[in-house]
């Protein structure tokens, strides 16, 4: 049976509807409904999902994190014109995290809003991306740096389109479901412990795959419930992510993928927790091997770059204010905001280096 979560935000009420197999070309058109309608997708996931798109109109962008840019924005937007799509026509993403963010914010912009569903493909689309209405390009400047907040009208998810995913891509995405577990959901912790990245793509364990999926978009939607615009509650989901953001700048988005930056980051918050003896040497060991599990990084493989890291997230916190909001852990399944000033996290973080030899 599918699953259904309601995400309901001041603006609007959707459904993710969550299943295995059941994606296909007349879903596709039901979805459509008789509308003007383009899938926009990229050429990777063409690659696999050909046969299912190739009856419908597709605009296939190149694959990678430049295409959540101005250009391709501009690219989508002129087609759009070209077909003279108006307020009753709608765009599907059918991808990544990427082409989500892309067509949602063409979706936002083009005539102040058109319909916009998403399909999201790799896991960190379904449980994060696809979620909560944060679309966005990149500037060359900074990351996600135009966007807007912009709900889509559904989101169809079909976990058998995981299974064509790099162990990488998938790894990369289960740093995210461990966020859930790891600052929300006990249960959902022990879960994941008794699989791996090859249990999640075996047959047997599709229910498993799908109660986790589910669990992680029902912790999102009553987050973005509570608070879509990021002002408050929203920033929980940020757990790892300071600590993340530095590393992928510092490396130049280059030595490491998000999910291994924020595993880092969420490695160094449960450190922090043990040595301040919130968690015990148990809850610790259970964190530190769930994440070796899913092929993630406990610490940066130069441990010496922290300090230097260190120092980049404060000449950067410098010149936008020294405040930061810090997640902390408090146990397996709960996190808390705490407001702190950088040179307390510097302290916290050098506490820690020396008792725990990060
Ligand atoms: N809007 C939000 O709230 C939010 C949250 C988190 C991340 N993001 C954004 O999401 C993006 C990252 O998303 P991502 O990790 O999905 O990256 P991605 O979209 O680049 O996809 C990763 C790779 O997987 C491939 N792929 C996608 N689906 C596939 C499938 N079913 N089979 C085989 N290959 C497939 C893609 O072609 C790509 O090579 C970043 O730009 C990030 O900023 C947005
Ligand atoms: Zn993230």
């Amino acid at each position: 049976m599918a699953r259904s979560i309601t995400v309901t935000t001041p603006q609007s009420e959707y459904d993710i509807i969550i299943d295995a197999g059941w994606i296909d070309a007349q879903k596709i058109n039901e979805i459509i409904q008789n509308r003007k309608y383009l899938i926009v997708t990229d050429e990777n996931v063409y690659s696999h999902y050909g046969d299912l798109l190739k009856s419908f109109e597709c605009l296939v962008l190149p694959v990678g994190e430049g295409t959540k840019s101005l250009k391709y924005f501009e690219k989508v937007i002129d087609l759009l014109q070209d077909k003279q799509f108006n307020r009753s026509s709608v765009l599907i993403a059918f991808g990544g995290g990427v082409i989500g963010d892309l067509t949602g914010y063409v979706a936002a912009s083009y005539m102040r809003g058109i319909h916009f569903v998403q399909i999201p493909t790799t896991l960190l689309a379904m449980v994060d991306s696809s979620v909560g209405g944060k679309v966005a390009i990149n500037h060359t400047s900074a990351k996600n740096l135009i966007g807007a907040f912009y709900q889509p009208e559904a989101v169809y998810m079909d976990v058998n389109f995981l299974k064509t995913l790099t162990q990488k891509v998938l790894s990369d995405g289960m740093a995210e479901v461990i966020k859930y577990g790891l600052g929300f959901d006990p249960k959902l912790f022990s879960k994941l412990e008794a699989l791996n990245l090859d249990k999640l793509s075996s047959p047997e364990h599709q229910e498993a795959v799908l109660d986790i999926v589910e669990t992680c978009c029902r912790i999102k939607a009553q987050i973005v419930h509570e608070d879509e615009r990021d002002v408050a509650v929203r920033q929980l989901l940020n757990l790892g992510h300071t600590i993340g953001h530095a590393i992928e700048q510092f490396y130049q988005y280059k030595k490491y993928t998000h999910g291994q930056a924020i595993a880092i980051g969420m490695v160094v918050k449960s450190r922090i927790a043990f040595f301040e003896k919130r968690i015990d040497q148990q809850a610790i060991e259970r964190i530190e091997k769930l994440f070796e599990q899913y092929h993630l990084p406990l610490e940066l493989e130069e441990p010496k770059m922290f300090s230097t890291l260190l120092e980049a997230i404060h000449l950067d916190k410098k010149s936008t204010g020294a405040h930061i909001k810090w997640i902390c852990v408090d146990a397996i399944g709960k996190c808390r905001i705490e407001g702190v000033q950088f040179e307390e996290i510097a302290q916290k973080i050098k506490n820690m280096n020396r008792e725990c030899d990060l």
